[in-house]
């Protein structure tokens, strides 16, 4: 269903499995060394990804080596969606939130879902 929405917008796609079952035999993060990692034309393609947030934190990791930007829209447990409950917060590297707040925290519910991921503190 996905793919046939893809191919109807005229989105190139590429199908990873970690078992190999379906596509490419490997994790998202090997796809981008092959097809884009290695060719030019991708070297200043900003990186759009959501997914779980180990594959994330990958993702981003990725991207910062080869020098592209990078969003992320994050996954999170909430409770009210409001802002109220703090469920959902992220943690932000120090310096990365807006000035003026003093929270290292960034809600995903009201100040995301999407975050630069060179914002988003990937290892707290
Ligand atoms: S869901 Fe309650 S603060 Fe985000």
């Amino acid at each position: 269903m996905v793919l046939q929405q893809f191919a109807r917008s005229g989105t190139s796609s590429i199908i990873a499995t970690d078992d190999g079952s379906m596509g490419y035999h490997g994790n998202v993060v090997e796809v981008l060394r092959e097809f884009l990692g290695q060719d030019e034309q991708w070297a200043g393609a900003e990186v759009f990804a959501c997914g779980p947030g180990g594959m994330l934190k990958a993702v981003a990791g990725f991207a910062r080596e080869k020098g592209n930007s990078c969003q992320v829209c994050m996954e999170a447990y909430m409770a009210c969606g409001i802002g109220l409950c703090q469920s959902c917060a992220v943690a932000m590297k120090t310096g990365a939130v807006n000035e003026g707040e003093s929270k290292k925290y960034k809600l995903v519910c009201v100040n995301g879902p999407v975050f630069e991921a060179d914002k988003v503190d990937w290892n707290s």
